[in-house]
């Protein structure tokens, strides 16, 4: 297959490249000419790209912000998005007291009205720590490093009341949804933003998991019927998430420490027709800004069905359901989101390095940046990791990337080890936490 698509290629490599087309890179073997008004401009190793050839680049994209220091602007169209002109965005805030939402200049993430690349981590437990020492501890960890961004799960759903003293935060049962608002329920996700607020941190926080860990698609299918492919439409499941969606976002939308609303961890639909995911992407995040057009909103999906430098490798097929390229086009929908899992994926940990190139030029086509949300491997994390990070801190369209997962010494003993797990003051840590940002610079 692989060669097959090259031969095509190189018979079709006659005239010059498209705007963001490829143009080079390590055994890229088509044309390196780019239409006029375009020029070939390295990336890293593995991709070069047509991109215009003046200096205007970046400031031919649209200039996005989501906010000023000012809480909420108000909001008097129907328009979502609040474009300023950069000189705007005001400087000089970056200490860890700003109230400025995260917003999106160009094809960078903004904290505290500062464009960059970021970098953090991923820690689905955190909310469901039973105390606040704990929470602090780990945050102050990650502030004292540097990790601007931790992605979260901010769904917990059981069908049945677990035992007293373990935190959940939904109750899917005989067709009826209660949230837990108590203190084993939501009070403890309160607890995180609160402290993430004082620290500088940013949340992503996510509504559902495609997973059955912490309850999932399938929690919901236990009280309302369906399957997980047909979760998307099933009216009574919709319903439920939607106000799930609308307690979480009603507790947090003024606060400066939410990075984005997430719609899922990893969804899937396998052997759908990619609009069964795109229509419930396009009317879910349109719902989310409904309630709150002042945070950014992402999908929390795996990256993959994508023909942008396509190998015909498992991810960049359709199979599961998903169209990359097609979501991300999605108006609500602010920047894009992929994983990386050779080991899951029967790919070699090298191709990673293909995996995220792709996905930058597929963010630098569509205008948007991208986050390498999740990526992990359970042995050599430094010698495999590090190179991923460095190819996506040079790779055009990528903002900033979330290792999984964080781990740290709590007062209950280490957090939990899924074997990706990257351990506060260990020599993985400074790999791919000191030494990274160090390069973030
Ligand atoms: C380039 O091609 C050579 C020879 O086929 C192969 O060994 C190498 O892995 C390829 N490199 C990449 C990045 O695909
Ligand atoms: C985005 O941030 C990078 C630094 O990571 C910087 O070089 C680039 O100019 C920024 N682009 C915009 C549009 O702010
Ligand atoms: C997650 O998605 C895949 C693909 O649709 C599916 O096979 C799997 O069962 C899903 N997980 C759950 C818990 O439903
Ligand atoms: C994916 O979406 C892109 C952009 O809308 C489109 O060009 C392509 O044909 C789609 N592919 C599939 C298999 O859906």
């Amino acid at each position: 297959m692989q060669s097959l698509a090259i031969l095509l290629l190189a018979g079709l490599a006659s005239a010059a490249v498209s705007p963001y087309g490829q143009c080079g890179g390590v055994n890229y073997s088509g044309e390196t000419t780019c239409q006029s008004g375009w020029s070939c401009q390295y990336q890293n190793d593995y991709y070069s790209q047509c991109l215009v050839s003046t200096s205007s680049t970046t400031t031919t994209l649209a200039t996005t912000t989501k906010s000023t220091t000012t809480s909420k602007a108000t909001s008097t169209s129907s328009v979502s998005k609040t474009t300023t002109s950069a000189s705007s965005t005001t400087s000089g805030t970056s200490v860890g007291t700003s109230t400025e939402f995260v917003g999106i200049e160009g094809l960078n993430f903004t904290i505290n009205g500062e464009p960059g690349y970021f970098a953090g981590s991923n820690s689905y437990w955190i909310g469901f720590l039973t105390n606040n020492d704990d929470v602090d501890l780990v945050l102050d960890h990650m502030n004292e490093a540097g990790q601007r961004i931790l992605r979260i799960w901010g769904f917990n759903d059981v069908n049945t009341v677990p035992s007293s003293g373990t935190v959940y935060y939904q109750l899917l049962k005989d067709g009826v949804a209660t949230i837990n608002t108590g203190s084993d329920g939501l009070q403890r996700l309160d607890y995180v933003v609160a402290s993430a607020e004082k620290r500088n941190i940013k949340l992503i926080i996510n509504f559902v998991n495609n997973w059955s860990d912490y309850g999932g698609m399938a929690a919901y299918v236990t009280a309302f019927g369906g399957s997980q492919t047909t979760w998307y439409t099933n009216e009574d499941a919709q319903a439920a998430y939607r106000t799930y969606i609308k307690t979480v976002i009603a507790r947090y939308s003024d606060s400066s420490a939410i990075f984005a609303w997430e719609l899922a961890n990893e969804p899937r639909c396998n052997g759908c027709d990619v609009s069964t995911l795109y229509n419930w992407i396009k009317s879910t995040s349109a719902y989310i800004k409904s309630l709150d057009s002042e945070h950014l909103v992402c999908i929390g999906d795996e990256g993959f069905g994508l023909n942008v430098q396509s190998d015909g490798s498992y991810p960049f097929t359709y199979g599961e359901g998903s169209n990359f390229t097609m979501n991300l086009a999605i108006d609500d929908i602010d920047f894009g989101t992929f994983h990386l899992y050779p080991s899951s994926w029967g790919t070699t940990n090298d191709w990673g390095n293909l995996w995220i190139t792709a996905h930058g030029a597929a963010c630098v086509a569509a205008g948007k940046p991208c986050l390498f949300e999740e990526y992990g491997v359970t042995s050599d994390h430094c010698a495999v990791e590090a190179p991923w990070q460095t190819t996506a801190l040079h790779t055009k369209g990528i903002s900033a990337d979330l290792y999984w997962q964080l781990g740290d010494t709590l007062s209950t003993g280490q957090t939990s080890d899924d074997g990706n797990t990257i351990y506060y003051g260990t020599d993985d840590y400074t790999c791919l936490v000191t030494d990274h940002i160090a390069a973030i610079g």
